[in-house]
């Protein structure tokens, strides 16, 4: 009888972000053709190119290593484990910088529009909210991230 109580419940869970999932894709059908985008793995926001740094700007990385001890690390663990949100261990292999960017400074519109972020918040069931940072710690975090992935830090 638990059981199946649980399942309901995870049922309604499911049911509700169906149903997020399917309001967003009615409103992004009702915008004119011309604002439909391809998706070129970049996301969606102002992050378009992003230069990146060899080896990694040492600076930069304890930078982002403070942003996500403070903003971040309630919910992203380092490893590849999920709790609130997905683990950062392989992230920068799995998505080009642009999206991770566009993610952090522009989560709400990612949540809408992008296909890997809806597909992210199908599994999660919680919205990230915006941390508010600059562009600047975005891009910090971003090489603190590359860092984790074994990339070389410089001095
Ligand atoms: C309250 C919890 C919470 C906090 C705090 C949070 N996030 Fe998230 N984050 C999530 C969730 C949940 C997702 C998955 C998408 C969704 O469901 O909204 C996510 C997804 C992400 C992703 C995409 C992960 C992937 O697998 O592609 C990135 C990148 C990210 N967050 C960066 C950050 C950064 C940087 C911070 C701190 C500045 C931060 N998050 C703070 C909950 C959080």
């Amino acid at each position: 009888m638990k059981k199946l109580a649980f399942l309901i419940f995870l049922a309604t869970l499911v049911f509700t972000c169906g149903n997020d999932a399917k309001d967003s894709s009615k409103d992004s059908a009702s915008k004119p053709a011309a604002t439909k985008k391809i998706d070129d793995g970049k996301g969606v926001g102002s992050v378009r190119t992003v230069k990146l740094n060899i080896p990694l700007d040492a600076k930069m990385v304890a930078s982002g290593k403070a942003i996500y001890e403070m903003k971040c690390s309630a919910c992203h663990k380092l490893t590849d484990k999920r709790v609130v949100g997905p683990g950062w261990k392989g992230l920068t292999e799995l998505r080009k910088p642009e999206w991770i960017m566009n993610m952090v400074m522009n989560v709400e519109e990612m949540l809408e529009e992008d296909p890997t972020a809806k597909n992210l918040l199908k599994q999660c069931l919680v919205r990230m909210p915006n941390q508010k940072l600059t562009e600047q710690n975005s891009r910090d975090v971003l090489e603190f991230m590359f860092s984790l992935d074994g990339q070389e830090v410089g001095k």
